[in-house]
């Protein structure tokens, strides 16, 4: 493979920890690419020679430079559509956990080439908007069979596939929710485990208890699946300090938090991620990212692209609002979108540009990251870079 250097990087945000630039800001940067992997990064005018005909060189016309956003929180595979319950969202109607039913029967009905088709039509769209690496999560079939074939397609896109067996409790077993967490954490557990990596539940009024939630993740545990959860989404609840005790890689959502569970995250390896698109499209208040940072908690911002909360694939929208609207500065919200991501899903080759990353890198047509916040909506992605190729 020809090495590739990208120069005339007017902005490069490296991710590279150095103390006062957490984002490890080079002005005027390059980036040595080889093999997939950064080789070097650091001021073009320092960069290596490149008398080797091998290496090729692209200008980056002064442009600003990132590494590919991490959205460590989707729900792609799905059939059906909700646009009803936005609309009437939109009008007054509160969103309540129970539409995850209407999705579910959707799912059931369609074909695995259905499922596909939509599944890579959504990935197309991430990819287009800069996000390099993405994770996706079961829980819209609820049934043994439903959910291994739901998360063998994920494990089609990602290596990063999370079992949500515990995303509502069926309609069939409304009676018996005793007999539906058995399933859980016995056959459906068994048929997801060859394709998932993660555990997740929902851990809310409408959805799982606290104790069904820790039964459920301590049975992924035991599987060797690494548990996250949903949590404090729609109100108050259990899901942070639940998510803290059983080592969660991350606690989702986060809208509803106490003083105790501010400070249970900030004691923790757990990340708190937000998604901003979920309070976008109901209409619930955004969660508090300044008072999360200022108390030391590592913070990531996700898409949660999922047809009922939030029906967006932009990672660069989760950015204009996290500042806008969750008082986070720039530097942060690209920091979350990137590194921040890569923290939840317990990555250390993605999320930076460090010397032997992953060559994910995005290259915006905007001299700045700020442009992402402060041109919302325009599509800035100049061109994308996954693993040192160049995607069309
Ligand atoms: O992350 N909170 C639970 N699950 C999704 C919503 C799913 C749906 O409404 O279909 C979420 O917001
Ligand atoms: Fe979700």
């Amino acid at each position: 493979m020809t090495d590739l250097l990208i120069t005339n990087i007017g902005e490069l945000t490296t991710n590279v920890d150095v103390p006062g630039n957490p984002c490890g800001t080079i002005t005027d940067g390059a980036l040595l690419i080889r093999d997939g992997r950064v080789a070097w990064v650091g001021r073009a005018d320092d960069a290596p020679g490149v008398e080797d005909t091998a290496t090729e060189v692209v200008d980056a016309g002064g442009r600003a430079a990132l590494p590919g956003f991490v959205d460590s929180h989707t729900h792609l595979v799905f059939g059906g559509d909700r646009a009803d319950e936005f609309e009437a969202r939109m009008a007054g109607v509160p969103y309540a956990a129970g539409g995850i039913r209407r999705t579910v029967a959707a799912t059931r009905a369609a074909s695995d080439e259905e499922l596909r088709a939509r599944l890579t039509g959504l990935v197309a769209e991430l990819h287009a908007q800069g996000t390099t690496t993405f994770e996706v999560k079961t829980g819209y079939d609820l049934t043994v069979d439903g959910e291994a074939r739901l998360a063998r397609l994920a494990a089609e896109v990602t290596p990063e596939v999370t079992f949500l067996g515990a995303h509502v409790v069926p309609a069939e077993f409304e009676d018996d929710r005793d007999a539906y967490v058995d399933l859980v954490v016995g056959p459906m557990l068994d048929a997801v485990r060859p394709h998932a990596r993660w555990i997740d539940a929902f851990c809310e009024t409408g959805a799982f208890t606290p104790a069904e939630t820790a039964r459920i993740l301590r049975a992924g545990t035991s599987a060797g699946l690494t548990p996250r959860v949903h949590g404090n989404q729609l109100g108050p609840g259990e899901g942070v300090r639940l998510a803290v005790e059983l080592g969660a890689a991350s606690v989702d959502h986060c809208t509803y938090l106490s003083a105790d569970d501010i400070a249970a995250l900030a004691d923790s390896d757990t990340v708190a991620t937000l998604l901003p698109g979920v309070e976008f499209s109901t209409r619930h208040p955004y969660p508090d990212a300044r008072r999360l940072i200022d108390a030391g908690v590592t913070v990531a911002l996700a898409s949660d692209c999922n047809p009922g909360t939030s029906f967006t694939s932009s990672m660069p929208l989760m950015i204009a609002l996290a500042v806008r609207e969750m008082g986070m500065t720039v530097a942060e919200a690209v920091w979350a979108a990137t590194a921040g991501g890569a923290r939840a899903l317990r990555r250390t080759d993605v999320g930076h540009l460090g010397v032997g990353a992953r060559a994910d890198a995005l290259i915006l047509n905007a001299p700045t990251r700020t442009h992402l916040a402060y041109r919302p909506g325009v599509p800035l992605v100049h061109e994308v870079y996954r693993g040192g190729v160049r995607q069309s």
